[in-house]
């Protein structure tokens, strides 16, 4: 026993001894094996030899390490003897240092699931660079210099993970993942240069996530995601989005989340959003949408959370939510609703929570009509921050499972007496 546990005190060093071969490690400097090399740390299978400024990767490391942790250092290479030897290693993280390839590692690729390689300065992806890696189920490259993604950039290979955000990726090219088709679950490419999405771009029929979170894309055409059929979740947030065409997102049957806040949207229509038959989560925060076309929701029966907060919406119509009867939560705070419908809300007969606050709303007595009638689940009202000068006895007509009603920062003047009597659930006003 060798580590620096040297200096721990004998019971913590027997604790963690126990602790380890609880574990059933066959520890790197465990009793039995070779040392620990300095000034490295052993903590089982993990041998840890990150943040030491070496220039080159130890020598005689100790057999039986599963993972080996090289970050924060100035690596610009790695001599593939030293860990020729590492029959059993499994996960290498080289993250932080200066390599300008994907560092060939040896025999002992072959058996690699994880290689995380981030904050390098790798600038490009070489097929035979991959090609050993042939267990590889993890790979993360993100913040390097990759500015392509070429058609014949992936050789077959296993992986499930396939990380590449922040690097300088402008242009993919259509195929690029082909090769990884039968085991993708995970692909991201947030903080990018992406500026556009190639037909069939995306035939990974096992992918779960997508994400191009702060690229450039401004348009999507129709079919763009065909091929993705089991993808559960797409994240575009912050790119700009202006346009999204007729089947945008067709072929996405099973999504149940979709994400494109912060971006330039001014329309939900149904085109965009056909096919979408699973989805349960839209979120379009902090776009400029300002009209909601009547049959919009035909498609999207199964959402139960709408986010449409720091929008420019002004009218909510009586066709606005039509169909989203499975709806629990709809947040439209943040815009400059000055109208809702008599019927705005009806059908909504799931509703738990409905966000009004910061907006234009400024009923009087005469246009009071039970605007929420129909909400009987409704259980949070935020109407904070509106222009509400007076309650009427049917303003809240309906509301009787109701348990939050914040109407603060208005300008209330007057209140109809039993304007809140049937909210027998009332805990907070
Ligand atoms: C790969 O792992 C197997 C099983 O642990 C081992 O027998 C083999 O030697 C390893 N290959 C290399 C090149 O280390
Ligand atoms: C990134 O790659 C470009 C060439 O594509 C090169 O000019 C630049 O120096 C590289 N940057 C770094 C940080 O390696
Ligand atoms: C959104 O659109 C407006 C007006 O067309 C434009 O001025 C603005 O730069 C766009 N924002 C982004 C993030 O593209």
């Amino acid at each position: 026993m060798s580590c620096p546990l040297r200096a721990a005190p004998a019971a913590a060093l027997g604790l963690l001894l126990l602790l380890g071969r609880l574990a059933g490690s066959s520890a790197a400097g465990g009793p039995g094996s070779p040392s620990c090399p300095a000034p490295c740390r052993c903590f089982g299978d993990l041998l840890d030899c990150s943040r030491l400024k070496l220039s080159r990767v130890p020598e005689r490391l100790p057999q039986g390490v599963v993972q080996l942790d090289l970050s924060h250092n100035r690596l610009s290479s790695i001599k593939a003897s030293s860990l020729s030897h590492l029959h059993s290693l499994r996960e290498i993280k080289l993250n932080n240092n200066e390599l300008e390839i994907i560092p060939n590692l040896g025999p002992v690729s072959a058996n690699i699931t994880l290689l995380s390689l981030t904050s390098n300065k790798i600038g490009g992806i070489l097929p035979e660079h991959l090609k050993p890696f042939q267990s590889l189920e993890t790979l993360d490259l993100s913040n390097n210099n990759i500015s392509e993604l070429k058609t014949a950039s992936f050789p077959s290979l296993q992986l499930k993970y396939l990380y590449i955000n922040s690097n300088r990726i402008t242009s993919m090219e259509p195929g690029a993942f082909d090769s990884l088709s039968s085991t993708l679950q995970v692909l991201k490419l947030n903080r990018n240069k992406i500026s556009a999405i190639p037909q069939k771009m995306f035939k990974l029929s096992h992918l779960q996530h997508l994400e191009l979170n702060r690229n450039k894309i401004k348009k999507i055409d129709g079919l763009t995601f065909q091929g993705l059929t089991a993808l559960k979740s797409l994240k575009m947030q912050r790119n700009g989005i202006n346009r999204l065409m007729d089947g945008a997102f067709w072929g996405l049957t099973n999504m149940e989340v979709l994400q494109l806040d912060h971006n330039n949207l001014t329309e939900i229509t149904k085109g965009w959003l056909y096919g979408l038959l699973m989805l349960q989560q839209l979120h379009l925060s902090q776009n400029a949408i300002s009209r909601i076309s009547p049959d919009a929701w035909e498609f999207c029966q199964k959402l139960s959370e709408l986010d449409l907060t720091f929008n420019h919406l002004a009218r909510l119509d009586d066709s606005s939510f039509v169909g989203l009867s499975l709806l629990v939560g709809l947040y439209i705070g943040n815009n400059k609703v000055n109208y809702i419908a008599d019927c705005a809300f009806r059908g909504l007969s799931s509703l738990q929570t409905l966000d009004l606050k910061n907006n234009e709303i400024s009923w009087t007595i005469e246009d009071m009509n039970g605007a929420f009638s129909g909400l009987d689940k409704l259980r949070m009202l935020v109407l904070q921050g509106n222009r509400i000068r007076s309650i009427t006895k049917k303003a809240f007509s309906g509301l009787d499972a109701l348990e939050h009603l914040d109407l603060s920062n208005n300008a209330i003047m007057s209140v109809q007496g039993n304007a809140f009597s049937q909210m027998k659930k009332l805990e907070e006003l």
